[in-house]
């Protein structure tokens, strides 16, 4: 039971307009154009993923410590669980997933950023970074720096709170990679495989 001090009759009221002008404020800015990366490492982009990025981007995932066991195009269904998943990233305006394009117009670099409304902390917008790759040939450039700095960036640009991230215990590399870009291990990330 609430105590009486908290029941809703008591919340202040929102007129229907009012709501609807804040919605409309809200899920315009996802479809914002990307803030500008600056590239250290010469001739590398940042831009949206496109379709045929999907092959490139699930090797990279495929070329990690853990992704071995997890993530390839191999199977019956190839890069078909890629695709449908790369077709509800491109239809939801919260979700944004990039490449890093080298010198030779190749993938060598991938994140994604969700943007997640939330009720909680007086009604923030969070980011969520997951997925971040640089292929190996790439690494130790600063390039995996840039591309998170990008996205804190972003985050900021487009009205968040915080950007949060989970990194998995065994990557112990990764966790250092965070840090030195201003993450601070504040929870405890559990998760449960279904
Ligand atoms: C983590 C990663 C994105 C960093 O990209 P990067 O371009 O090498 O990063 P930068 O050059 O800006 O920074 C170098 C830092 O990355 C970390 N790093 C380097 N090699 C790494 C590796 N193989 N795996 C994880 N982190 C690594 C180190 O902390 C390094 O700093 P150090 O010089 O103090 O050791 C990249 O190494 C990678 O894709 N690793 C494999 C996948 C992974 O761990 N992704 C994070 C998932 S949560």
């Amino acid at each position: 039971m609430l105590p009486q001090s908290t029941t809703m009759a008591e919340c202040p009221r929102v007129e229907a307009e009012e709501l609807a002008a804040v919605v409309t404020e809200c899920s315009s800015r996802p479809g914002a154009p990307l803030a500008e990366m600056t590239v250290v490492d010469e001739g590398v982009q940042l831009r949206r993923a496109g379709l045929e990025d999907v092959p490139a981007i699930v090797q990279l995932l495929a070329a990690d410590q853990l992704g071995a066991a997890r993530d390839g195009a191999t199977g019956e269904d190839g890069l078909g669980p890629y695709l449908r998943a790369f077709g509800d990233i491109e239809a939801d305006p919260a979700q944004l997933l990039v490449v890093a394009i080298g010198g030779a117009a190749e993938v060598v670099g991938t994140l994604q950023l969700s943007f997640i409304p939330g009720l909680a902390r007086r009604g923030a917008l969070r980011a969520q970074v997951e997925a971040v790759r640089v292929r190996h040939d790439y690494r130790n450039r600063g390039l995996g720096s840039q591309m998170l700095s990008w996205a804190i960036g972003e985050a900021r640009r487009r009205g968040c709170a915080l950007v949060q991230l989970t990194a998995d215990k065994a990557r112990v590399d990764a966790h250092r990679f965070y840090q030195s870009l201003g993450f601070v291990v504040s929870h405890e990330g559990m998760k449960l495989q279904l």
